[in-house]
């Protein structure tokens, strides 16, 4: 469990650096349910069992280090127990129990994190990261409705530099704007992780799963750096020409790129 807390801690520290983790912005889940030993499983619960607010069935019994509500990225980077907590899904699937290290809050993004986490379990995925993060170029394109086109954007952000199309086959999904924390804005979410690397809040930030953190850290670092190149270029004063469609056929081609998750 060390090598995991000492990944989210690294991560925290990119998040911070990069500007996207302004004060409590942002949030990190991973299931360690593998990785509890026996004395943690029997480890009572701090405080009452707290409502998830749906039924979620793949996660009964499910162990999850989450950020703590409030905390900050930059604290998060040096003191990973003291800004999350680690919660055990009840047997009723609907409730949680947070077991360590202190009685901290889960994020108020918890219904996002757990309704993917779910479904990662339920899909047999790999992954077992969830990342929500504010990336500052990627937010400010969601403010232009040219932009919430999913496919319009992908296909943008594909064009800017090969790796994007070979790091992110399965592009951006776009959620319009929803309440943050709210299991409507859960559910959209949902339904775009199932098709797409990642997934852009209008108006609000991204929301990004990996085997690890590290790796949804680069799905996210990935497309934003396009979204970089993208606005650098207009900075300059001229449209990038992007890659052709050719060339984007041939990448996915030759690298047989996955289309679906
Ligand atoms: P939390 O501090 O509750 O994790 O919220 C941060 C955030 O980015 C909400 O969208
Ligand atoms: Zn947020």
């Amino acid at each position: 469990m060390k090598h995991t807390i000492d990944q989210i801690a690294e991560v925290a520290g990119y998040l911070w650096q990069k500007g996207w983790a302004e004060r409590n912005g942002g949030n990190i889940t991973v299931n360690i349910t593998d990785q509890i030993d026996e004395r943690m499983r029997q480890i009572p619960p701090l405080v009452p069992s707290l409502a998830i607010g749906k039924s979620l069935p793949a996660l009964k019994g499910q162990f999850f280090y989450a950020k703590g509500t409030g905390k900050r990225m930059r604290d998060l980077a040096r003191r990973p127990m003291e800004a999350g907590s680690i919660i055990r899904i009840t047997d009723d699937c609907a409730h949680y129990d947070i077991i360590a290290e202190h009685p901290v809050m889960p994020t108020s993004e918890l219904p996002s994190h757990l309704e993917i986490q779910n479904y990662l379990l339920q899909s047999g995925s790999t992954c077992r990261a969830t990342l929500h993060t504010h990336p500052i170029e990627l937010v400010a394109m969601s403010h232009s409705p040219q932009w919430l086109d999913g496919n319009r954007l992908t296909r943008l952000l594909w064009s800017m530099i090969p790796e994007t199309l070979a790091f992110a086959p399965l592009g951006i999904g776009v959620v319009p704007y929803a309440l943050p924390g709210s299991l409507s804005l859960a559910e959209q979410t949902l339904a775009q992780i199932r098709h797409h690397d990642v997934v852009l809040w209008e108006k609000h930030g991204v929301f990004a799963v990996g085997d690890d953190i590290i790796e949804a850290f680069d799905q996210v670092d990935v497309l934003n750096k396009a979204a970089i190149i993208y606005m650098s270029a207009r900075s300059m004063g001229f449209v990038p020409e992007g890659m052709t469609d050719d060339a984007i056929a041939e990448i996915q081609q030759v690298f047989h790129l996955p289309t679906q998750r």
